[in-house]
């Protein structure tokens, strides 16, 4: 930390799918911090199999403005985490601009809806492409330049509390964000060596557009039987909006407080950890 009490102060972070939701706060929360920034998103539709809307490259650019406000800098560029090439050219380019790379926050990811035997090849592909594959391309893009960079580091991968438990209805997404748990355990093994800690974590229930929509829903009201995987959460913050009831979402920026606990010194022993984001939910 320095004398002006910015704990990131010096580092760089790589944040993907910042245009909005909890990749936009992370990048935010991480530029607070004393972080600059390389922002990325695809900023635009995944496949029509995603049925909720998609980000714009407006949102990408109040992201950058939003980082900006804290005084720090910003590459903000409009990337799929499915494009290899534009993921490295992005990287050596952050690089380049910033000189070194501390952090990535590995937050992209899609979520569609239905039952594993009923999904299209194109919905089974599209998540998994994304929040498996992109993720690791991702990793495979930043994690030697981290190395390079010499000053050890911290990736947070964005897994979901479909990644440790079932959830019907949802099933590519779980195998995806299941399949991200272990690559979280594998990475903190093999970079560890190198002062990189690694860790995931799973989010339940954030305010988002990815599930402030319908389509939630429209499958709960036809499977009933399905609710129970998706209980509401036992508490909320309390002074927070209604804090004698059950919580039905976490903000993002509940998520990004995590987020800059794990990407900063203060969580220096922990590597190779599940952390669950979601208020207690899954001991139900
Ligand atoms: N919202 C929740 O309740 C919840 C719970 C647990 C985990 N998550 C995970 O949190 C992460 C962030 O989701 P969110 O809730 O902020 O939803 P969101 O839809 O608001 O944000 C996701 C962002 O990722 C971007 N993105 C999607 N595909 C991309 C691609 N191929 N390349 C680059 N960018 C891409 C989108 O454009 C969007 O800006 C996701 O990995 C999601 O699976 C969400």
């Amino acid at each position: 930390m320095t004398a002006d009490g910015a704990p990131l102060e010096g580092r760089v972070a790589f944040v993907t799918g910042a245009a909005r939701g909890q990749g936009r706060a992370h990048a935010v929360r991480l530029a607070a911090e004393g972080a600059d920034i390389i922002a990325s998103d695809i900023c635009g539709p995944v496949s029509e199999t995603v049925p909720y809307a998609a980000a714009t490259p407006e949102d990408l650019e109040e992201t950058a403005r939003a980082v900006e406000a804290h005084g720090r800098k910003v590459l903000a560029r409009k990337v799929d985490v499915r494009d290899d090439a534009a993921l490295r050219a992005l990287v050596a380019d952050g690089v380049e601009q910033f000189g070194r790379l501390d952090i990535l926050v590995a937050n992209a990811g899609v979520l569609s809806w239905g039952r594993l035997w009923e999904l299209t090849d194109d919905q089974w592909n599209t998540v998994i492409d994304v929040n498996l594959t992109g993720t690791w391309r991702t990793v495979r893009a930043v994690v030697p330049a981290m190395i390079e960079a010499g000053n050890g580091g911290s990736v947070v991968i964005v897994s979901s509390s479909a990644g440790v438990k079932a959830t019907p209805g949802n099933g590519h997404y779980s195998a995806s964000k299941h399949g991200l748990t272990a690559l979280t355990n594998s990475l903190a093994l093999e970079a560890g060596e190198y002062g990189i800690r690694v860790n995931s974590i799973h989010p339940y229930s954030v305010a988002t557009p990815m599930i402030e929509n319908d389509s939630m829903m429209e499958i709960l009201g036809k499977h009933p039987s399905f609710l129970h995987s998706f209980a509401p959460m036992p508490y909320r913050r309390v002074g927070s909006d209604g804090d004698k009831g059950r919580a039905e979402f976490m903000s993002a920026e509940e998520v990004a407080d995590v987020v800059a606990w794990l990407a900063g010194d203060a969580s220096s022993t922990i590597s190779g950890s599940q952390i669950a984001v979601d208020r207690g939910v899954m001991k139900y």
